[in-house]
């Protein structure tokens, strides 16, 4: 076994679950702006989609990114609410910044985000050293917040729209690589699983204008992009028709006329038209509405990637039903059954779990044990159930799992997708895999990294390969969460 394939392993021992969304800070920029912002984000992907619209509203005001907070004017952390642990963290971050402020008393710190939401004005009660809130949907009125707090007060806002999807701001990429990025194709989310705070924090679902999100993709593709992520919390339940803000389509629905309608599918091939070197991918995508039209638009276009996030939360339909998934376990198998059939076993398939819902019994926990048998996911986000205020299971349901069983399921989830991840990984072995290159690999810049169709880490010797390019790689090594191989050709 290679040296680096041995540090790779000492890497994936040393990812905790918890941390699996990461972290985010603003980029270096220096466009002559006179007032310094720095953006720290939290929580999913959509959270740092919506950190570059914000530095773009900002940007437009006055303010250059920075990556160090002591440089900055305004502090914005943006935040997740998920799970309690995600809240702390934050809570513990704004301590970092009490020093700051003592040495710069105009400096400004604002939480954004899902946490501001949340807590709306309560925070400024508990967090003393916060100066301004706004929720997701308030982005657009940072600039006079800003103000606000320029003259003195405290500034709110955590106004929820049925609208807003931001569709005309073009974002300021601020942790990409020049090669991947992230596009928001709708807000919110209608589903209320019992456990999830989202659907509060966020607010009722919203599609973006396809036409913008074409328009966004074509010009991250003229820009050097060869890779873009559609997001949304259900991405399967896209819509979109002109019937806002078209007479002619209204006019059809008076006369009972069909009107046109953009779905998911419509709009992953209206993406993948942009150009066949841009590899589209996609997340997140709910069980209950995956459907097979989706399924049969990546298999018709060779870039819409073989890999679908489909997050099962638990193998068990009782469990499921006080979730309110909306689907059994038989129904999530179908799904799985239903992406090989049509896809083949090469796509990758992940799953977010929960271990120790309310009242989940241990034969139930087996039910999602003996789901990852069956589906032999290639990766998986894994949480112990967290209790959060507002939620229909709080009010429903008893936290009743003692948190030492919950931490013991969740670590027997934990050992059986590692044993899967690297069972998986082993199929890759002595195949050649179509690799888009991100970069140099996070141990050495001999190598590079980038990943194969199904999401997995591809690493190999760089030889004269650049970022940006499409190589084809003969995987040789492999551990549980990364390939190695070695270059055979370009596309
Ligand atoms: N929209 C996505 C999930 C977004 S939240 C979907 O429906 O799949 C990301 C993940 O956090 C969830 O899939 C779930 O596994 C986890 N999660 C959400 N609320 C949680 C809670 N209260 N406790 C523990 N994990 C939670
Ligand atoms: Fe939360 Fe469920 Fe919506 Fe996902 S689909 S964001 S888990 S309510
Ligand atoms: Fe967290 Fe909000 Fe995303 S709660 S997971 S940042 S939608």
């Amino acid at each position: 076994m290679s040296e680096l394939i041995k540090d790779l392993d000492i890497l994936f021992e040393d990812k905790k679950t918890e941390e699996a969304c990461g972290i985010q800070v603003s980029k270096e920029e220096n466009t002559g702006k006179n007032r310094k912002l720095y953006i720290e984000s939290y929580g999913c992907q959509m959270n740092f989609s919506d950190s570059e619209i914000v530095s773009s509203i900002m940007k437009d005001n006055g303010f250059d990114t920075t990556s160090d907070f002591n440089n900055a004017d305004v502090i914005f952390l943006n935040t997740c609410s998920i799970r309690e642990k995600a809240e702390l963290t934050v809570r513990k971050r704004l301590t970092d910044f009490q020093k700051a402020k003592s040495n710069k008393p105009g400096l400004q710190i604002g939480v954004l985000g899902c946490m501001a939401e949340r807590l709306k004005t309560k925070l400024l009660e508990e967090e003393k050293l916060v100066d301004l809130v706004a929720g997701p949907d308030a982005y657009r009125d940072l600039p006079n917040l800003v103000k606000t707090v320029d003259d003195g007060e405290k500034a709110v806002n955590t106004f929820l729209s049925r609208e807003e999807t931001y569709a005309d701001i073009s974002p300021v990429r601020l942790n990409s690589n020049g090669i991947s990025a992230l596009i928001s194709i709708m807000r919110g989310c209608d589903n209320m699983c019992s456990f999830c705070v989202v659907p509060f924090t966020r607010g009722r679902e919203r599609s973006r204008d396809p036409h913008s999100i074409v328009k966004e993709a074509q010009d991250l593709y003229d820009k050097g992009y060869r890779e873009v992520t559609l997001l949304g919390q259900n991405v399967d339940s896209y819509k979109w028709s002109e019937v806002l803000n078209n007479k002619a389509q209204l006019e059809k629905i008076e006369r009972k006329e069909e009107v046109d309608i953009v779905n998911f599918a419509n709009l992953l091939e209206m993406v993948a038209k942009v150009s066949p070197d841009l590899r589209v991918r996609f997340s997140t995508s709910h069980p209950k509405d995956i459907t097979d039209e989706v399924l049969y638009t990546i298999k018709k276009y060779d870039n819409i990637c073989n890999y679908i996030h489909l997050p099962a939360q638990s193998g068990n339909s009782r469990i499921l039903k006080m979730m309110n998934r909306t689907y059994t376990r038989e129904w999530y198998i179908n799904r799985v059954d239903a992406i090989r059939n049509i896809l083949g076993e090469e796509c990758g398939i992940s799953s977010d779990m929960i271990s120790g819902f309310c009242s989940e019994t241990e034969e139930e926990h087996k039910d999602t044990l003996t789901l990852m048998d069956y589906v032999k996911f290639d990766f998986s986000y894994m949480f112990y159930y967290s209790e959060r205020p507002g939620t229909l299971a709080e009010k429903k349901y008893e936290d009743d799992i003692p948190l030492e069983t919950k931490k013991r399921r969740l670590q027997e989830i934990i050992d059986k997708q590692r044993f899967y991840s690297l069972e998986r990984n082993q199929l890759d072995l002595n195949k050649v895999h179509e690799v888009l290159v991100e970069g140099f690999s996070k141990r050495s810049e001999e190598h590079l990294q980038g990943r194969n169709s199904a999401n997995k880490v591809v690493i190999f010797p760089k030889e004269n390969f650049k970022k940006g390019d499409y190589v084809n790689v003969l995987v040789e090594e492999c551990t549980g969460a990364t390939l190695l191989g070695k270059a055979i050709d370009k596309k």
